[in-house]
């Protein structure tokens, strides 16, 4: 069993005790954690997020390209919305390497179809979140038929010499204004909220 099999084992174990403390507390600086997940939130972090929930009106989050969905059970855990994961099908979600996901996936095609326009349409209440996305045209994409007004962009500031697109600051277009935003740890990396601009 190799260091990869080992934390993959070790963050089902926590996950079946319902344990994401353990898992944001023990792995977040692991070399091998993006293989799970790029972004480990601290607990000041997931109240953070949930507090701009709370102020923002959402009862749900809509997860693009969530991986394998352990950010989002983390979140749902703390908060107790729902968060519901979108990924872009292929081969490897059904390759004996793939990692174990962490909530149902919702695996969609490179084209959008009409169940996640369905899930991107259902309701005012549903906040999108992108974290360390990195495909502008998809993005464009999604933003194009969401009906909501809260996007959470997670990824890398700009010192920090990774590269996702959007990035978490200055990349989205002028409908949307950035509303809060908090660091992760010392990471570099930043969860931040925007919220539409309504044109009334
Ligand atoms: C860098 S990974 C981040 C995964 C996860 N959010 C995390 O933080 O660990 C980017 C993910 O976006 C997914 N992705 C790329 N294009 C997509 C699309 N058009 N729709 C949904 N997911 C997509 C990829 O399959 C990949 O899992």
């Amino acid at each position: 069993m190799d260091v990869q099999d080992n934390l993959v084992n070790s963050i089902v174990d926590l996950y079946k005790d319902g344990n994401w403390k353990e898992i944001v507390d023990s792995y977040h600086d692991h070399p091998d954690r993006n293989k799970v997940l790029w972004v480990f939130p601290t607990e000041e972090n997931l109240k953070f997020i949930n507090q701009c929930l709370l102020e923002l009106h959402c009862s749900q989050i809509l997860s693009i390209g969530c991986g394998c969905g352990l950010l989002e059970w983390i979140i749902n855990k703390f908060t107790g919305l729902p968060v519901t994961g979108v990924e872009v099908d292929s081969a490897w979600w059904h390759c004996k390497y793939a990692p174990p996901t962490f909530i149902p996936l919702l695996l969609t095609p490179e084209e959008i179809n009409e169940d996640v326009i369905n899930l991107l349409q259902s309701g005012i209440e549903t906040a999108l979140l992108f974290c360390y996305f990195n495909n502008r045209p998809a993005f464009e994409e999604y933003i194009k038929h969401y009906s909501g007004n809260v996007m959470i962009i997670i990824g890398p500031g700009y010192g920090k010499g990774v590269h996702t697109d959007p990035k978490p600051f200055g990349d989205v277009s002028n409908d949307w204004q950035l509303y809060k935003w908090q660091e992760v740890r010392n990471s570099q990396d930043f969860i931040v909220f925007y919220q539409k601009i309504s044109k009334n």
